[in-house]
């Protein structure tokens, strides 16, 4: 009886017995040597029975085997430099706990309908494997940069009476008979928490009643927000540009083996550092006129308008002071030009779009009244928010980041279905 281990940490058992449970990723047999590809959610290896190992019986048993089939194996493992991952197992016993039937997703070409509509069994597939890696580095990174860097973790609420971004994209809930909403983000109970507890970040799932079929929108997202008090637009910029270098210094720190799955050209990401590149709103219209784009101050950049821009450039662009017209209602207003608000927005490279986007906050009491009556929300409903300018106002400011939009520019990945385990889009709610 070999050690109980996982494929992940073979190289540890150079030379020694093992045991491995996990699933029958394919086979191949010539009649008197077998190979079984095994997976076992770590990784693959490739797994050699040969008849002059083991029993005609167990070698029967391996040939009655189909894709997906759980397994354990026990064997020998051998460094092999041209087997896959380095090492290879000379099996010497074999357990089936379940032969799988016709497994639906062969290792051929699939439509993505088809893949989506079996999005349960395509994660075990290595490409959707990696994705799921770098996202967890992804996330991982997220936690221990703001956990180090002395951000409280302190959850918001999903359930809420509140907009923040517009009523548009709002997903109603009936409340008991009272008309209550799925989060957009969780910025305003974040500024309560930060003028309680300084630097504080909060990270979980947002909704969006996205209307439009896009690549880079889901219903349903993952953001981390931080929120910080006593700090300004500038130090807001600062923070997410050192968030943003950090996760990909710990992507390529320890997920290139996912990258390479992936096919990602790693050198677009090696060169990514701070301090990034800055332009104003006005700016970035400037260069997309020059580029000869009709587009005119005062309006949202779309998909096609950010590609354009990133493309200048091949560190993430920052983008900051938009006209407060197209910005939220809470966006402070620049003391320099009152057309315009203190907020920014991060542009991933290579045209991924928009991983970032934040500002300072209104402070002063008065003038975010008069925000919340001109944008039509009911003041009643934010009374709450406002006494965080009633008692103990100050500069804060903060920003949120889209987990799949960061994933997937850093796997290469321009669908946004492929960056988290069951997307939620316009046209899409199952599996
Ligand atoms: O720019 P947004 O709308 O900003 C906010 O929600 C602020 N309240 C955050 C804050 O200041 N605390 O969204 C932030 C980020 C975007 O830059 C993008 O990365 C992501 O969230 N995002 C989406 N990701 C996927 N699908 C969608 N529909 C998204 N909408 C925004
Ligand atoms: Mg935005």
């Amino acid at each position: 009886m070999g050690s109980l281990t996982t494929i992940q940490r073979l190289s540890e058992f150079a030379g020694q017995s093992v045991e491995l449970q996990g699933w029958v990723y394919n086979t191949r047999s010539s009649g008197k040597i077998g190979f079984l590809m095994l997976r076992d959610g770590t990784g693959i290896v490739q797994s050699v029975i040969s008849t002059d190992d083991v029993s005609g019986e167990l070698f029967g048993t391996f040939e009655t085997l189909t894709q997906e089939s759980a397994v354990t194996v026990r064997g020998e493992v051998r460094e092999d430099k041209r087997a896959p991952g380095g090492y290879e197992l000379l099996v010497n016993g074999l357990d089936v706990h379940h032969v799988a039937q016709d497994y639906p997703i062969a290792p051929k070409e699939h439509g993505t309908a088809f893949l989506m509509d079996h999005r349960h069994l395509w994660l075990r597939s290595r490409r959707q494997h990696a994705i799921m890696l770098v996202r967890h580095e992804v996330i991982r990174a997220c936690r221990d940069f703001l956990d180090n860097n002395d951000f409280v973790l302190v959850d918001t609420p999903i359930i809420t009476p509140n907009a923040v971004e517009g009523t548009t994209t709002l997903f109603a809930i009936d409340y008991f008979g009272r008309s209550a909403y799925l989060t957009q983000s969780g910025q305003l109970y974040n500024e309560a928490n930060a003028i309680a507890l300084k630097k504080v970040y909060c990270f979980g799932p947002t909704f969006r009643a996205e209307k439009s079929k896009t690549r880079r929108h889901l219903t349903e997202f993952w953001m981390v927000e931080p929120e910080m008090a006593y700090c300004d637009l500038d130090g807001n910029i600062e923070w997410a540009e050192q968030l943003v270098a950090y996760i990909v210094s710990r992507v390529l720190e320890t997920r290139m083996e996912q990258l390479d799955v992936l096919e990602r050209d790693v050198s677009r990401l090696e060169v990514i550092g701070t301090p990034f590149p800055r332009v104003s709103y006005t700016e970035a219209v400037d260069m997309l006129q020059k580029a000869g784009i009709d587009f005119q101050w005062g309006g949202d950049f779309g998909g096609g308008d950010e590609t354009i821009l990133s493309e200048n450039f091949e560190q993430p662009l920052i983008i900051h002071r938009f006209p407060a017209a197209i910005k939220a209602f809470y966006m402070k207003r620049d003391p320099d030009d009152e057309r315009l608000a203190l907020g920014v927005d991060i542009l991933a490279p290579e045209g991924y779009g928009e991983i970032v986007g934040g500002g300072q906050r209104e402070d002063d009491l008065d003038t975010l009244t008069t925000l919340i009556k001109q944008n039509d929300l009911p003041l009643e409903d934010y009374q709450w928010y406002l006494d965080l300018r009633r008692y103990g106002s100050v500069p804060h400011s903060g920003f949120g980041m889209g987990i799949e939009r960061v994933v997937g520019w850093i796997c290469g990945v321009p669908h946004l279905r492929e960056t988290i385990p069951y997307p939620r889009t316009l046209t899409r709610l199952e599996p």
